[in-house]
């Protein structure tokens, strides 16, 4: 199996990890776990969308926050059958840091076992009642295009574009429309000019809408209902 790259990781003095390859926060220096609602959930219309089947993917699963604060929305929704899953991910933390960053968020850490165990064994895919999830190693541009997946909601949450414009760029945000259902989403933090543009011309209708914390914007895409 390919275990990808280590991410080197540095701590600020809160317990936020930063990417020493980067130099870029995993999450929001103020509540992670907030961030995360706001911009991935409410920007997808979570959990107003879920249905059974509903798929979300993501590209960079860093901590598995996302994941996780989707699967607490998922179960508090009380839909039938699993969330499914999928996240492009270059560079997989290191077990050890990846339990260390999710312990600042107890509600998540509540729900994280099935992760960390997979984690720590080398498993990128985990099984339960309610989650089927997999995590996909590698450089995005070269595996999302061989993916054979689509998803109902895209989590787009690379670093920030300045810093890891690579997974950004007009060729991989073509990618994530081609990998979208008809009618299905996609949001992101930031609210680049250049990431509007490429998810504009990927195909997706494409809003601005009230950043997290300090970030006055935020970005929502939306595709056709039809292909
Ligand atoms: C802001 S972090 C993601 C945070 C994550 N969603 C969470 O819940 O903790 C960005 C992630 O993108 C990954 N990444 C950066 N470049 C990538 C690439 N070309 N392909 C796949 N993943 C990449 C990084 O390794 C990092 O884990």
């Amino acid at each position: 199996m390919d275990q990808g790259q280590r991410a080197p990781i540095s701590w600020t003095s809160e317990g936020v990890p930063v990417s020493a390859r980067f130099d870029d926060p995993y999450f929001s220096l103020g509540d992670g776990l907030a961030e995360t609602r706001h911009v991935f959930l409410a920007g997808n219309g979570l959990p107003g969308r879920f249905r059974p089947g509903f798929h979300i993917a993501e590209l960079g699963f860093g901590t598995g926050l996302n994941l996780l604060a989707a699967l607490i929305a998922w179960r508090a929704a009380a839909t039938p059958g699993p969330l499914r899953f999928t996240s492009f991910e270059a560079f997989p933390m290191a077990p050890a840091d990846m339990e260390q960053a999710l312990a600042a968020f107890p509600e998540a850490h509540a729900v994280a076992a099935p992760l960390l165990d997979a984690w720590a064994q080398g498993a990128r895919r985990i099984e339960t009642p309610d989650l089927v999830a997999e995590i996909v190693i590698g450089d995005a541009r070269d595996t999302l295009p061989a993916w054979p997946g689509r998803a109902d909601a895209w989590f787009l949450d690379g670093f920030a574009p300045a810093k890891n414009p690579e997974l950004w760029a007009p060729g991989l945000m073509a990618q994530v429309a081609a990998h979208t259902a008809p009618g299905g989403t996609a949001a992101t933090y930031t609210a680049a000019g250049h990431v509007r543009r490429a998810l504009a011309e990927a195909g997706f209708t494409v809003e601005r809408r009230p950043g997290f914390g300090r970030k006055r914007h935020m970005t929502v895409a939306r595709r056709a209902p039809h292909d």
